[in-house]
């Protein structure tokens, strides 16, 4: 029998898989002209909903006949004509189509084509943006010059800044009811202008408009001579396009890593989507977090011919010239460009949409790309809620619509990038109990405990020597997947005697087994490190772990099931363990009855010794995908 790849669905038939989307993403369908998404936000009836059917109408990108058939209905109602109505009619219009809260609305520059996006409330905005249902590169943002800046004028700059979107313009409306007045524009871009540096945002401008008189919207206008700076229109189209999908680094979540069994093909293809960049037949490519490195030696998609080179919105599989460990989860990206970022303690910005708030006590998940890991709050660095200020409140729960600046651990390093580098990679959900709880984006990676070991372990990759047998020939000629089986205890437990037990009973079955206790390292590879007075065991012990990692990686590539004892293994030191030999599984089997805090695979046996070999075989054999008999 054939031993599987970790977490590799065997297809005979690789169009059932997620690969027959393959097909142009919605990138490629605008390359005539340039898009933008705008947003535009403010406080309620400042007059965002005025701003838009004033560049509507104003651009001639509305339906003919529209504007006079509301005018007309108004007339008939003996209702003001409003701006807003326009809009209101024209989202009726669409709204079959339209999934999410917020409304697009078209028009056209000379330059380019513009969506905008009316957000109609700060919660359906935020929900919307954090998860990525609506996307917008630039914001304009309204304020009322007669009421001036209002709780939202604020609480909006501030969630611009947390969504990463660093173009804004301002723009100070119904200047008609100050009587143009130059001093009141200049007292409101002062003070907010003061206020958007507390939130590291440098607006591109404020534009003095009266939005219901079409002043500066479009033309300059001539009430407010004192000002010479652009109208809306031409300020949209100041604004600068972010850079192509295609063209940013190459990113490409790895959904599956598929084997084809049909005769005489033994391909590995490495599948997913790709969200950023291009990619050609023999570039490098390092995947993340694990470290593997590999060329591209074909391109293959299943609707499409076979080509040399792909690029963003494409899904499609790869093989490699080196046959790796890579598992779904992985990040593909490539060697000649900026790397992602690998960690496992972020700062992030979350907005929690979970009936039941998220704590410290809380085990959710973090989905971000294909991986789905463990994720804890580890701290809360402050909440933003209706207060008028930014003054951060102390509070130990993020409650459902709170935005947050905090801090997760999580359970392994996953990659990504910031948000500031990369939006496609940046952005996760949190899913709580099966539902999605929160959306956020990574503001910052954090150092986290293992970053040393993980850049010893990049380095160890770069240089390793790979020999012409894969470790894929290795595991079939074995019929085996080497795996690490730890066996560990508090003192009393009979460690060395349940691993002995172990091994004896796997090599009774046929297979490549090798036991080694504490001692024999410490006496051999260790030899040189020995506790001492001038070398106490709290010094002398990363150390003596760092060793078994690697001397258990050695061993896991040789593709033999390795059986280690040792006494009183500390979560982190566990984690750290899995770290350096991942991908190949580990099995912590911890006797004695004690529980340890260590996340992975875990067994507890309780009773005798002969139990614990058994619960191990069935673990090894119910795990499929880990090894087969
Ligand atoms: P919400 O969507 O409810 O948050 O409001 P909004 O920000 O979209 O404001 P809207 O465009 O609906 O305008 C609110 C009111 O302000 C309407 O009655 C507009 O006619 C009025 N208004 C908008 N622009 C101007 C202006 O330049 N001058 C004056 N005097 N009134 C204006
Ligand atoms: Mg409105």
């Amino acid at each position: 029998m054939n031993s599987a790849e970790y977490n590799t669905p065997e297809l005979q038939d690789p169009n059932i898989s997620s690969m027959s989307e393959i097909g142009p993403g919605t990138e490629n369908h605008f390359e005539s002209r340039d898009q933008m998404q705008i947003v535009i936000v403010g406080h309620v009836d400042h007059g965002k909903s005025t701003v838009i059917g004033r560049l509507l109408a104003d651009t001639d990108s509305l339906p003919h006949g529209k504007i006079d058939s509301i005018r007309e209905l108004c007339e008939r109602n003996s209702k003001p004509f409003e701006y807003a109505f326009l809009l209101d009619a024209l989202k009726d219009e669409q709204s079959q189509g339209i999934t999410i809260d917020t409304a697009r609305i078209f028009f056209k520059s000379e330059q380019r084509d513009y969506i905008i996006l009316d957000a109609p409330g700060h919660i359906e905005f935020l929900k919307n943006m954090v998860t990525g249902a609506a996307r917008a590169e630039c914001a304009l943002l309204v304020i009322d010059a007669n009421e001036g800046i209002r709780v939202n004028s604020r609480r909006h700059g501030y969630l611009l800044s947390m969504l990463g979107i660093k173009q804004v313009a301002v723009l100070v409306n119904k200047m008609d009811l100050v009587r143009y007045s130059k001093s009141t524009f200049d007292d409101i871009r002062k003070e907010f202008t003061a206020f958007l540096a507390r939130v590291d945002t440098v607006p591109l401008g404020f534009i003095p408009i009266a939005a219901r008189e079409g002043e500066n919207i479009v033309e300059a206008s001539d009430k407010m001579p004192w000002y010479d700076g652009p109208s809306v229109l031409q300020m949209v189209d100041l604004f600068q396009k972010e850079s192509k999908k295609t063209l940013q680094n190459f990113r490409m979540p790895v959904q599956d890593v598929y084997k084809f069994t049909a005769m005489g093909d033994d391909r590995r293809v490495v599948a997913g989507r790709i969200e950023t960049g291009s990619i050609a037949v023999g570039d490098e490519v390092l995947f993340l977090p694990s470290n593997k490195r590999a060329t591209i030696a074909s391109i293959e998609g299943f609707n499409i011919a076979p080509s040399s080179s792909i690029s963003a919105g494409y899904s499609a599989g790869f093989t490699l010239t080196e046959q790796i460990y890579i598992q779904r989860g992985e990040l593909m990206t490539k060697t000649s460009e900026i790397a992602a970022k690998v960690s496992s303690r972020l700062r992030v910005n979350i907005f929690w949409m979970g009936r039941k708030p998220m704590t410290r006590a809380g085990n959710y998940f973090l989905k971000i790309g294909t991986s789905k890991t463990p994720v804890k709050l580890d701290k809360i660095n402050y909440l933003i809620d209706a207060s008028d200020t930014l003054d951060q409140q102390e509070k130990s729960q993020i409650d459902r619509h709170d935005v947050a600046d905090c801090i997760l651990e999580l359970n392994r390093a996953i990659a990504f990038d910031p948000i500031s580098i990369m939006e496609a990679t940046g952005r996760f959900v949190i899913v709580d109990q099966y539902e999605i709880a929160g959306g956020g984006i990574i503001r910052e990676s954090l150092q986290d405990a293992q970053v040393p070991m993980r850049e010893e372990i990049a380095q160890r990759e770069i240089k390793f020597e790979r020999s012409f047998i894969s470790p894929r020939l290795r595991q079939e000629r074995m019929s085996q997947k080497p795996t690490l089986v730890l066996i560990t205890g508090q003192e009393s437990t009979d460690r060395k005697g349940v691993a002995k037990a172990l091994e004896e009973e796997l090599f009774n079955r046929g297979r490549y087994v090798y036991y080694i206790g504490m001692a024999n390292l410490v006496y051999s590879l260790d030899a040189d490190i020995g506790i001492s007075e001038a070398m106490p065991a709290e010094e002398v012990r990363p150390e003596h772990m760092r060793r078994l990692g690697e001397l258990a990686y050695l061993m896991l590539e040789a593709g033999l099931i390795l059986i280690v004892s040792a006494r009183d293994l500390e979560p982190t030191e566990l984690k750290g363990l899995e770290t350096m030999i991942a991908p190949y599984p580990m099995l912590t089997v911890c006797l004695g009855g004690c529980r340890l805090g260590f996340d992975g695979e875990m067994l507890y046996p309780d009773e005798s010794n002969k139990t614990a070999v058994t619960q191990v075989i069935d673990w090894l054999q119910t795990r499929k995908s880990i090894l087969s008999f």
